[in-house]
C-alpha cells in the first residue's frame, strides 16, 4: 500500500515559523508535528488531553534527538468540543506576540456514540467543524498579520461516506454485485468506495491472506460484518478438515475477527456484527464431535450449531473486551428473518428434488426481500440507538432474548477455547497492537 501512497518530498525549512496543530497527541497529527519540528518550526500542540500531549512531545523529542535542525514544541490545552476552551486557548495565544504562520485544523472525532459538545451541538459537527471554525476565526487577524500564511483543514474521504470492502470468494460474482450497486446508487450524492478482496471462508489460509492484506493496507476498520454463510449442505469438509458449516460460518469468522481485532480496537468506536439465525435455537453445541464422526451427519444440526456459535461468539467477545477494559468496540448478533436469497441452494440435494421450490412456496407469506432482510444488520452496524449496547442478539431491529443455550457462559468459554485451538491462534488479539501482529500464511 505504501508504494501507492503520495509523499511530500519538499526539503523546505521552517525556521522562524510558528505552526499550530490541533489534536496532535497521536495519529497523523503527531507525525505532522514531528515533521514540522524537524524542519525547525516552533509548533504549538493544541490538545485536549495535556498528559497525552506531553507524552507525545517527549516521544517526538526522543525520535528527533539526532536531527540537526530542530525547532521548539509547546503544549497548550484546547478542547475543540468546548467553545470556552477554544476561546481560552486563543486568548492565551493572542495575548502574546506569537506569530501564526500555519494553522493545521487536524483534530477530529469519528463515529462517536450519539452525544453533544459542551455547547449542545452534535459531537462530530460541533467538534470537527464548529470548533475549528471558531478557532480559525479567532486566530485569523493574527494569521493575516503574518502573511504569507496557510490554513490547512484535514478532511476525510468519509465526507463522501464509507469505504466498503467486499470480502468474497467468487471475484466474478462480487464484480457483478459491485456493478449492480454502483448502478443503483449512481445518482446518490454522498457515495463511498467499494473495494473487492478475495476471501474464501472455507479456507483459513485465505482468511489469513485477506486479513494480512487488510491490516497492511487499511488505516482503520470501523465495522466488520460476519455475514457469509452456507446452509444445509451435503457433508463436506473445509480445506482445513472441519465440517463445512461450522468451519465456514463460525471458525473462519472467528479467525477473521481475531486477526482484525487489533486494528478494530485502534479504530474505536467500532462494531462487529455476526449474522446468525433463529435456527440457533434448535440444537445444543456438540464440541466433542464437530465433524459428525461419532454420530450420523445432519445438515440442519450442523447449520444450527454454526449459527448458535455465531451468537455465543458475539457474547463472549463482548465479555472479553470488557474484561480487557477495551472500550468502544461493540458486538452484535442477529436473526435477519426468512429471506428470499440463494441460501437454500443445497436443499434439493439434501432433501429431495423440488424441495427448495416447495419450501419457497410454503414460506412465501413470511419471506422478506433481501432489502428488508438486511435491515437488522444495518441497524446493528450504524444505528445510534444501539451504539452503547454490546453482546446482545437482535431480530427486526430490536434486541431480543436468544435461546437459553446461547446464554450459557460455560459453553461460550468452551467454544472460545476450542476455536482458538482449531484455528491455531498464536497471539493475544486483546493486548497486541496492529504493528506487532505477524500473520504466517
Ligand atoms: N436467507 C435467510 O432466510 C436467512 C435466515 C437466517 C439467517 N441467514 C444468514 O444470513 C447470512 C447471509 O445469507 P443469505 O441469505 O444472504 O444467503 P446467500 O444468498 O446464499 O449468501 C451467502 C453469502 O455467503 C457467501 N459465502 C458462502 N460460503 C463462503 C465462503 N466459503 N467464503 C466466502 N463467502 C462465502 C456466498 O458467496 P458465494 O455466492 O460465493 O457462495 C454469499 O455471498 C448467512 O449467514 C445466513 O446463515 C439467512
Amino acid at each position: 500500500m505504501g508504494w501507492f501512497s503520495g509523499r511530500c518530498y519538499s526539503d523546505a525549512k521552517l525556521n522562524g515559523k510558528t505552526i499550530i496543530v490541533t489534536g496532535c497527541n497521536t495519529g497523523i497529527g503527531k507525525v505532522t508535528v514531528e515533521d514540522f519540528y524537524k524542519r525547525g518550526a516552533k509548533v504549538i500542540m493544541a490538545c485536549r488531553d495535556i498528559k497525552k500531549a506531553e507524552e507525545a512531545k517527549i516521544d517526538i523529542k526522543e525520535t528527533c534527538k539526532n536531527s540537526p535542525n530542530k525547532g521548539k514544541l509547546i503544549v497548550e490545552e484546547c478542547n475543540l468540543s468546548s467553545f470556552k476552551s477554544i476561546r481560552k486557548f486563543c486568548q492565551k495565544i493572542l495575548s502574546t506576540k506569537t506569530k501564526i504562520n500555519v494553522l493545521v485544523n487536524n483534530a477530529g472525532v469519528m463515529m462517536a456514540p450519539r452525544g453533544e459538545t459542551e455547547d449542545g451541538f452534535e459531537t462530530h459537527f460541533g467538534t470537527n467543524h464548529l470548533g475549528h471554525f471558531l478557532l480559525t476565526m479567532l486566530l485569523l487577524p493574527r494569521i493575516i498579520d503574518n502573511t504569507p500564511a496557510r490554513i490547512v483543514t484535514v478532511s476525510s474521504k468519509a465526507h463522501s461516506c464509507a469505504k466498503v470492502i467486499m470480502a468474497c470468494r467468487n471475484i466474478n460474482k462480487a464484480e457483478e454485485a459491485k456493478e449492480d450497486i454502483v448502478k443503483t446508487c449512481k445518482d446518490l450524492p454522498d457515495k463511498g468506495d467499494i473495494v473487492i478482496e478475495k476471501c474464501d471462508l472455507s479456507s483459513l489460509k485465505s482468511v489469513r491472506e485477506f486479513s494480512k492484506k487488510i491490516l497492511e493496507s487499511e488505516p482503520q476498520i470501523n465495522i466488520l460484518v460476519n455475514n457469509a454463510g452456507v446452509m444445509m449442505c451435503p457433508k463436506e469438509l473445509t480445506e482445513d478438515g472441519f465440517e463445512l458449516q461450522f468451519g465456514t460460518n463460525h471458525l473462519a469468522h472467528f479467525l477473521l475477527t481475531m486477526l482484525l481485532l487489533p486494528k478494530i480496537k485502534e479504530s474505536a468506536p467500532a462494531r462487529i456484527i455476526n449474522v446468525s439465525s433463529r435456527a440457533h435455537t434448535r440444537f445444543n453445541m456438540n464440541l466433542d464431535d464437530i465433524n459428525f464422526e461419532k454420530r450420523p451427519y445432519s445438515s440442519f444440526e450442523a447449520y444450527a450449531q454454526s449459527k448458535l456459535a455465531n451468537v455465543l461468539f458475539a457474547r463472549e467477545l463482548a465479555n472479553r473486551l470488557k474484561d480487557h477494559n477495551i472500550q468502544g468496540v461493540n458486538t452484535y448478533s442477529l436473526h435477519p428473518g426468512v429471506i428470499k436469497t440463494e441460501l437454500g441452494r443445497h436443499l434439493d440435494k439434501i432433501l429431495f428434488r423440488g424441495a427448495r421450490r416447495l419450501i419457497g412456496i410454503l414460506t412465501y407469506p413470511f419471506m422478506k426481500s433481501p432489502e428488508l432482510g438486511a435491515q437488522t444488520t444495518i441497524y446493528c452496524a450504524v444505528d445510534e440507538k444501539c451504539a452503547n449496547e454490546t453482546g446482545l442478539y437482535y431480530s427486526d431491529c430490536v434486541a431480543v432474548n436468544p435461546d437459553p443455550k446461547a446464554l450459557n457462559d460455560e459453553t461460550a468459554k468452551k467454544l472460545w477455547e476450542k476455536s482458538v485451538e482449531l484455528v491455531g491462534l498464536d497471539f493475544d488479539p486483546f493486548t497486541v497492537n496492529t504493528d506487532s501482529v505477524k500473520i504466517n500464511i
